[in-house]
């Protein structure tokens, strides 16, 4: 069993706080991906986790021992880096079994293992090449590799896959997961993006500015996103966030995004704003809670041009307008035409997400 537990891991770089106060614990087996913008701390996180960078307050610990003091070559981790960082002068079969080599193993255990983890990543037509001779996706299975043959408490990843063109991308980090999932090692896996952190993670830890923001399973980060920052990062495409004033309308609250345009509000959200002392609120909506509609004039509904159409073979992004904001709505193909006039759209209205308008917080 291992479990990971970093408690208020901090770092500072001179006047810049690179990482504040950092606590997550995970568990045996998880894959748990830290994601967020260039710049938010990610890899400062992992290379203290890995021993690489000092920590400058805090505890991190591995079964319940403090590696604070633990030099990184002794903390039964491997790290797999965006560049690969192959030895150029050493065979792929080299490459692999060098950290082995390192520990004295045997020549034939060596042999034995090599063999072993290159038929898994399919590398065995290889073994003898250098990495000069490898592609891209080559060597980083090569870089994968080497830190399986160690067969680590943890694997830490730094953004493994981000020098791989898209489909070899998303079909290595397909293999990634599986391999993963079938060694059961607790992993971390840093990365940008925000697809490759929905489709890889057991759980999110989504970080800004060192900070962490959310940390959740893809789902709940999805549906419900305690800011504005987590709720627009995460999705593609971004969730549109629209101000609005909350008026009455005679029969009940609305979200009155200017422009005529508005929207019926449930009672229960209404008290929450109230409670909030706010009657403006940043509304979020997702694509796929914005459709088509009848002509009908039904409550939920807006009338807007038809200001740009992104089609996706399956279904269709149509840019159009509440209260003046552009916002994205999910339709099927052919449905609407770029600069059509007066079309009448849809919005879920269950699926409505409002955050303060000054600090982002989700309200409901
Ligand atoms: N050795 C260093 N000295 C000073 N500042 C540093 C050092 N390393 C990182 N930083 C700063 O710490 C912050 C976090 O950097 P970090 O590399 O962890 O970001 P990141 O989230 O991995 O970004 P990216 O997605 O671009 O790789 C940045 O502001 C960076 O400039
Ligand atoms: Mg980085």
């Amino acid at each position: 069993m291992t479990e990971l537990t970093l408690r208020g891991v901090h770092k500072r770089f001179g006047t810049v706080d690179a990482v504040k106060a950092v606590d997550l614990n995970v568990t045996d087996g998880e894959f748990v991906v830290l994601v967020g913008p260039s710049g938010c701390g990610k890899s400062t996180l992992l290379r203290m986790i890995a021993g690489l960078e000092e920590i400058s307050g805090g505890d991190i610990m591995l079964d319940g021992r403090s590696l604070n003091a633990v030099a990184p070559r002794d903390r039964d981790m491997a790290m797999v880096f965006q560049d690969y960082a192959l030895y150029p002068h050493m065979t792929v079969s080299e490459n692999l079994g060098f950290s082995l080599k390192m520990r004295d193993l045997p020549a034939d255990q060596i042999y034995d293992k090599v063999r072993d983890v290159a038929q898994m990543l399919e590398l065995e037509p290889y073994l003898h090449r250098k990495p000069r001779a490898l592609s891209g996706g080559q060597r980083q299975r090569v870089a994968l590799g080497r830190a399986l043959i160690r067969d680590p408490k943890v694997f830490l990843f730094d953004e493994p896959l981000s020098n791989l063109d898209a489909k070899l991308r998303v079909g290595m980090r397909m293999e990634i997961r599986k391999l993963q999932a079938a060694l059961g090692t607790t992993s971390i896996y840093v990365t940008h993006d925000q697809t490759e952190a929905m489709t890889m993670a057991d759980r999110i830890v989504v970080l800004r500015l060192g900070e962490v923001q959310q940390i959740g399973s893809p789902n709940e980060i999805y549906q419900r996103p305690v800011n504005s920052f987590v709720a627009t990062f995460i999705g593609s495409p971004p969730m549109s966030l629209i101000p609005a004033t909350i008026s009455s309308d005679g029969g009940g609250a609305v979200l009155d995004f200017g422009e005529g345009h508005r929207l019926p509000l449930r009672a229960g959200r209404v008290e929450t704003t109230r409670r909030a002392g706010i009657n403006r609120v940043d509304v979020g909506l997702r694509s796929e809670h914005i459709s088509l509609a009848g002509d009908a004039a039904d409550a939920g509904t807006f009338v807007s041009d038809v200001v740009m159409v992104e089609d996706h073979g399956a279904d269709s992004m149509a840019v159009v307008r509440l209260g003046g904001r552009e916002v994205m709505a999910r339709v099927r193909p052919g449905s609407v035409r770029v600069g059509e006039t007066s079309r009448r759209f849809t919005v879920d209205l269950n699926a409505i997400h409002l955050f303060h308008p000054e600090t982002g917080m989700r309200l409901v």
